[in-house]
């Protein structure tokens, strides 16, 4: 099945895609009760921003063979002063439930690490909750990512989280 699955940047077209993914992994009830075209109204700015701003930010979607796409990811690449470089930050990577174990995940995340490499950036970062079951499952250690020992990650809401 793998192999009928390719990876490309985002379209705007793809914005409703994403956001019935987003309803189908299920993690805000309160996402999963408002119109699809209000989740999907900021997929699409996200989506337009990473065209008009491509050195800044990347979202690739893994789309099936009829080009509907299965799961994204949202890459933004940060400069740092103290790396003297850039990090890339991975804010979001999620596969339809449906087309979970498919290898979409992996292919994802590949794309960004091979981006990362022809960017020469210094480092690809991203948070992964500790009782989601790709923590558990070892999904980014598999592919030769590091878990940061002393690195508590701390966050300052403005709004209430979704989840
Ligand atoms: C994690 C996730 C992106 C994996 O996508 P996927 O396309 O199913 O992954 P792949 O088919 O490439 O499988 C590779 C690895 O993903 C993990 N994986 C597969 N299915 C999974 C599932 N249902 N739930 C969690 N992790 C899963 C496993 O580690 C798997 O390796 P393994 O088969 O050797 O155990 C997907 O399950 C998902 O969107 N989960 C919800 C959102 C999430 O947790 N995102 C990541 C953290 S921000």
């Amino acid at each position: 099945m793998s192999n009928m699955l390719k990876i490309r940047k985002a379209k705007s077209k793809d914005a409703d895609a994403m956001a019935e993914i987003l309803r189908e992994i299920g993690w805000s009830e309160k996402r999963n009760s408002m119109p699809l075209e209000h989740v999907s109204k900021p997929i699409k700015e996200l989506i337009d921003r990473s065209i008009s701003d491509s050195d800044g930010h990347t979202i690739y979607v893994a789309v099936d063979e009829n080009d509907n796409a299965l799961g994204f990811t949202n890459v933004h690449w940060v400069p740092f002063v103290m790396l003297g470089s850039y990090e890339g930050y991975v804010s979001d990577v999620f596969v339809s439930p449906s087309a979970s174990g498919m290898g979409a995940g992996t292919m994802l995340i590949e794309a960004v690490m091979e981006e990362g490499k022809q960017r020469d950036v210094y480092r690809l970062m991203l948070t992964n909750g500790k009782e989601k079951p790709s923590y558990k499952r070892g999904f980014y250690k598999k592919m030769g990512w590091t878990e940061r020992p002393k690195v508590a990650n701390f966050v300052y809401y403005y709004k209430e989280p979704w989840s």
